[in-house]
């Protein structure tokens, strides 16, 4: 097979054959096959797409360019959770131990955070003595005793995906419905759950801008899922505005910490029950979602799912104290609010401009080697549809530097304020099975 015809093929929209994509997969990653012709068949792709079948074994053919990680040693069945990315989303935080509280045996594999967007690993951080690092027999004793662990990304996981994103970083590929279905799925898929739950984000702050496009990536990944033999579900939830009202890394350990004591902050608290009820449902601990989330809900009410979160962090190695007291987590030494210019309503909030401020006071790496700073972030104080006064805090900034311009900056740019009524927007606006 020539590698040439294959990309000939799809340049003229034909559709693929399992024997031509595993040989562009596996000459791929052996280095057998160069970056130029990769990165026209990406184009290709790019503009012709791909149907369902050709995606399914994109999917595969990375999957079994590298290691796949055997979970079967632990009881029950494993449910896996993937976000593709948002500002203030730390609803694993509150999802892991909450499903956890049901019985559920969680097995988290996690990154780190690079730009506007935090990594669970890095918020995990906060906690002082948190391991992420273990063994696979910690991880999966772990996971048997406590019902959940989180550790960092081991093992060689779709290295086809691997270089193949990078490539796509700077061929101008990146945004290819199947290819990016095929990324996430390939990484979800080596990590051996029997079952996966996808919260896709949808608006200014996510990946996907509009309902349509996030639809769309949404139904390829639930396809793919099916059809490689996990039960998958995507629910389509808004990024148009942080989630919750804290970003940072203490800052969100802090938050979902209190979700997890019972407080009631709505968007994020309604999120992380749809998505752990889901989650519940296709480990057929619950008959109904309905059953599932009132379940769930009586367990952020009776402490259990609390007593969840901090046996994992004790297990962990992390420092319970500073769970037993939040007050302990990390903190700046500066808190500066930055003030509305103007009166009237909050109409948008750009989710990504604040995660970018974040970033800029230290909560987030602008290059893979910045270090992290886990006591600075943002308080929001006023979310899309609140009322505001001229000169009223809209956050918050917790910085170690008196000043934080850039941030400040930033901020402003973020908020929108019209004179007339806004409405909060929709939180979940689909669930794809
Ligand atoms: N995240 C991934 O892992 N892959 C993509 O292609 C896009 C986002």
């Amino acid at each position: 097979m020539r590698m040439v015809d294959v990309i000939i093929k799809k340049r003229d929209g034909g559709e693929l054959t399992k024997e031509e994509i595993e040989f562009f997969v596996d000459g791929y990653t052996k280095g057998e096959i160069p970056d130029y012709q990769a990165s026209a068949l990406t184009m290709a792709i790019y503009f012709k797409g791909m149907t369902q079948e050709e995606t399914a074994t994109l999917t595969q053919a990375m999957v079994d360019s590298g290691e796949t990680i055997d979970l079967s040693a632990i009881h029950g069945h494993i449910v896996d959770k993937h976000s593709t990315g948002g500002v203030g989303d730390k609803v694993t935080f509150i999802v892991g131990p909450l499903v956890a509280s049901a019985g559920v045996p969680v097995a988290k594999m996690s990154g780190r955070g690079l730009g506007h967007t935090g990594g669970t690993l890095d918020k995990l951080e906060a906690v002082k003595g948190l391991q992420i690092e273990m063994t696979k027999d910690e991880f999966i004793e772990n996971v048997n005793t406590h019902k959940l662990a989180v550790a960092g990304q081991t093992g060689n996981l779709a290295p086809a995906d691997k270089k193949l994103y990078a490539l796509r970083d700077v061929t101008g590929t990146v945004n290819s419905l199947p290819l990016i279905a095929g990324s996430i799925m390939s990484k979800k898929l080596a990590s051996g759950a029997d079952s996966i739950v996808l919260d896709v984000k949808t608006g200014s702050g996510a990946f996907m801008k509009t309902l349509e496009d996030s639809e769309a990536l949404a139904r390829e990944m639930v396809n793919i899922g099916n059809n490689l033999g996990r039960n998958t579900v995507a629910v389509i939830s808004d990024m148009n505005q942080p989630l919750g009202f804290e970003v940072g890394n203490a800052n969100e350990i802090r938050e979902a910490a209190e979700i997890l004591q019972g407080k009631k902050v709505e968007d994020l608290r309604e999120l992380s029950l749809e998505i752990a009820s889901h989650m519940t449902v296709l480990a057929e601990v619950f008959a109904t979602y309905e059953e599932a989330y009132a379940a769930l809900e009586k367990n952020l009410e009776n402490g259990k799912a609390f007593e969840a979160f901090r046996n994992f962090i004790e297990a962990q190695h992390g420092d319970t104290s500073m769970i037993d007291d939040l007050s302990l987590l990390p903190k700046a030494a500066y808190e500066i609010e930055v003030k509305a210019d103007r009166g009237g309503y909050v109409a948008e909030i750009d989710a990504e401009s604040i995660g970018v401020a974040a970033m800029y006071l230290g909560a987030g790496r602008a290059t893979k080697d910045d270090i992290i700073n886990h006591g600075v972030g943002i308080t929001l104080n006023k979310k899309i549809g609140d009322p505001v006064r001229a000169g009223e805090a809209l956050v918050v900034l917790h910085s170690d530097n008196e000043q934080a311009e850039d941030s400040i900056q930033k901020v402003k740019e973020a908020y929108q304020i019209t004179d007339d009524k806004v409405d909060t927007p929709t939180l979940i606006h689909k669930v794809i099975k």
